[in-house]
């Protein structure tokens, strides 16, 4: 079992029966729904599932799991999903798979979420290994880059995976890939993105998880972070 996995069985091991889960996206979030999926079948386990984005729910139902659509939900028990840095104060940094606004609002809805990562991911700023990914309605992109680019950034459209066309979300929305030269506190940058209009949602995780489920050298490490 590699780290991954490891980190993704253990997260699976915290599900109990009637649990409302939220199904993150990216491989780390792959090998917690092929943990849970592996429970659901040998031990009957009962959840309701909801997924993060159009991928993980073709992930869920690849494996032969039903997925609830988020309006049909009330709540959430867990969210378990991946990161793509995490700093030191543990806030995270996400958006590599363009679903932001669906894996905000599952992380925020849930009454607890829980981060799967390996020691690659932890960084000492955010910001530090990818561009702050931020979720635009389309028609506003232009707008939306330049009140950002006030605050010394400059950043891309995000394109698609052949590099042929632009990154779309879920729902439809365009993402800015932004770079900022100054470094400014991750509270104050949360503060600002979530100022401006035509913003759907942003890549940082601003004091939203409650566990950091950390491998390293194939151990797990809890970080409780609240
Ligand atoms: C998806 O939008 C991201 O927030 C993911 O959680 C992130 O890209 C993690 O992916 P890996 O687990 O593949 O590193």
């Amino acid at each position: 079992m590699n780290d991954k996995e490891k980190v993704a069985k253990y997260a699976a091991d915290i599900v109990t029966n009637n649990m409302t889960v939220g199904l993150g996206t990216g491989s780390t979030a792959n090998c917690f729904i092929e943990a849970l999926a592996s429970r659901i079948k040998n031990e009957g386990l009962k959840v309701t599932l909801v997924a993060s984005s159009v991928v993980s729910m073709i992930k869920a139902k690849s494996l032969g799991l039903s997925v609830a659509s988020i309006e049909q939900i009330q709540s959430l028990d867990l969210y378990v999903d991946g990161a793509d840095e995490v700093s030191p104060d543990n806030t995270l940094l996400k958006g590599q798979g363009s679903d932001l606004v669906r894996e905000k609002l599952l992380a925020r809805s849930s009454k607890q979420f829980i981060v799967l990562v390996d020691q690659s991911k932890m960084v000492a700023r955010i910001g530090e290994r990818f561009a702050i990914p931020i979720e635009v309605l389309p028609f506003a992109w232009q707008l939306v880059k330049q009140s950002i680019e006030v605050f010394g950034a400059n950043g891309v459209l995000r394109k698609n995976s052949n590099g042929s066309g632009l990154a779309v979300s879920s729902q439809g929305s365009l993402i800015l890939d932004m770079v900022f030269d100054q470094e400014l506190e991750t509270g104050q940058l949360n503060a600002i993105l979530d100022s401006i209009p035509g913003v759907v949602e942003h890549g940082i995780f601003y004091q939203l998880a409650d566990i950091v489920l950390l491998a390293t050298d194939g151990d797990v490490k809890e970080i409780l972070t609240l």
